[in-house]
């Protein structure tokens, strides 16, 4: 198995992007993290980055059976079907990231689509929210 981290809109302009709300990390650093992390311990990982929903779809529907999702679907989160259904039409365990805290913001950031068919949320700690589902991820594709 492989583990994916996707990334959704606007996530490139982290570090630019309202630090305030996200941080001061750039997206570059998040995933040199994450690449280190996965393998060190030998697991594969693709990490990827797009402001295309076609084009996250289609990494989706490339994942194998035996691989991991960690997601952070940015605003799809709130109201993309279609992400969800990609990931229900996979069936790959999934979980759901985000660097600020979704619950504690705009009425319109507390409903996310996407959390259902996930096996869980992170959402808040920042660039810990992504290292805690790898450590997750890492531990369910160690024992596979
Ligand atoms: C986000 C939260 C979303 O509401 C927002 O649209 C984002 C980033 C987060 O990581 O905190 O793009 O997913």
């Amino acid at each position: 198995g492989k583990i994916w981290v996707l990334h959704g809109p606007n996530l490139n302009l982290l570090g630019r992007r309202e630090p305030d709300k996200y941080g001061v990390q750039t997206l570059e650093e998040i995933n040199k993290e994450l690449i280190h992390k996965a393998q060190t311990v030998g697991i594969p990982i693709q990490v990827e980055q797009t402001n295309f929903e076609g084009e996250l779809i289609q990494w989706i529907h490339s994942m194998g059976p035996d691989d991991f999702l960690i997601i952070n679907p940015g605003a799809w989160t709130h109201y993309s079907y279609a992400v969800r259904d990609a990931i229900t039409s996979v069936q790959v365990p999934a979980i759901e990231v985000h660097l600020s805290n979704i619950h504690a913001r705009e009425e319109f950031r507390k409903t996310s689509v996407i959390a259902p068919v996930c096996r869980g949320q992170i959402s808040g700690l920042g660039g810990k929210s992504y290292s805690l589902a790898l450590d997750y991820a890492l531990e369910v594709l160690t024992q596979n």
